[in-house]
């Protein structure tokens, strides 16, 4: 990357998650001893933004906090992510959301968030104008997601939306996105499946790019002319919290940085593998 790298924003959930391993999934009703755990920073828009910085990118997270206990920790593990703070807002009276993540042996996680929705309603407005190389942006709180995404697409940056379930709560934005991601979950609950017929309809549906990322299995795209897939790097896979989150951050930084879509698919792929892997040393283990 150049010496100006794209300035992206990332708006959405910020969270802190409570990790904790498991060699098995819990049986209901039991009592189970963890192998492992890790309080750290998460939430989608954290995740984007923390692999952002890492990869060099100049990012800004723009979200609300609570002003509870979990406040605090919460804004140390953004900075210890190397993420700026000045547009992470405190709400009075508002619960930090927080997760519990299961981590089994091979990877999978399983996560409980506990968020307000209305947390982020009375964030206060972005600067004018649009100030940034890209806009990313998940679905957790729509009352910003189609403001971010409309002031990227008229600014012409790159607009990506991380659509995960539940995407209909979001439906009003998609019209204002220039690239939509789904996972699996978030196209299975958009048009009942996770297929590229689905995808199709979609892409075609908003003359947009659209994707749905698959765990391991290749991407599958769609220009709104044509479908293509593209591979993931095989790895063994440690630790999944995360995964897409780091995909989305890296592909917004990569379109924003030039690169033609299927460059930007690449280069989330390898980035978001090698979190897969536990090839990052930015998830401070709990204590630090
Ligand atoms: N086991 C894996 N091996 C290699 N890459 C993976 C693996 N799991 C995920 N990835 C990478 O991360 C991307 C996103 O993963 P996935 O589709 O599982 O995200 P998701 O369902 O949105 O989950 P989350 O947002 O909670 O991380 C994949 O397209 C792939 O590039
Ligand atoms: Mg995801």
């Amino acid at each position: 990357m150049g010496t100006t790298a794209p300035h992206i924003i990332c708006g959405g959930l910020i969270a802190l998650d409570l990790e904790l391993s498991v060699s098995s999934y819990p049986v209901a009703g039991a009592k189970h001893k963890a192998q492992a755990s890790r309080l750290v920073g998460g939430g989608g828009a954290l995740n984007a933004a923390a692999a952002i910085a890492r990869l060099g990118g100049q990012v800004t997270l723009y979200g609300a906090i609570g002003d509870d206990d979990l406040a605090p920790v919460m804004r140390a593990r953004i900075q210890a992510l190397g993420v700026p703070l000045d547009q992470v807002h405190g709400v009075a009276g508002a619960v930090t959301p927080h997760s519990a993540v299961l981590i089994e042996a091979d990877g999978d996680r399983t996560i409980i968030n506990a968020r307000d929705d209305q947390l982020a309603a009375n964030l206060p407005p972005l600067p004018h104008p649009f100030g940034y190389d890209g806009a990313l942006v998940d679905t957790r709180f729509p009352q910003i997601t189609t403001t971010l995404l409309a002031a990227a697409r008229a600014a012409g940056k790159p607009a990506v939306i991380d659509a995960e379930a539940p995407v209909r709560l979001v439906q009003d934005a998609l019209c204002h996105a220039s690239h939509i991601a789904f996972s699996v979950q978030g196209l299975t609950d958009y048009t009942g499946r996770a297929d590229a017929d689905a995808l199709a309809q979609v892409a075609r549906h908003f003359n947009v790019w659209a994707c749905v990322t698959r765990g391991p299995d290749p991407v599958l795209c769609h220009d709104g002319k044509a479908a293509y897939a593209i591979p993931v790097p095989v790895v063994v896979a440690q630790n999944t919290n995360g995964a897409g989150d780091t995909w989305h951050g890296a592909f917004t930084l990569a379109l924003a940085a030039g690169q033609d879509e299927m460059g930007a698919v690449r280069a989330a792929n390898s980035a978001a593998a090698r979190h897969v892997a536990g090839q990052t040393d930015s998830l401070a283990p709990l204590g630090a």
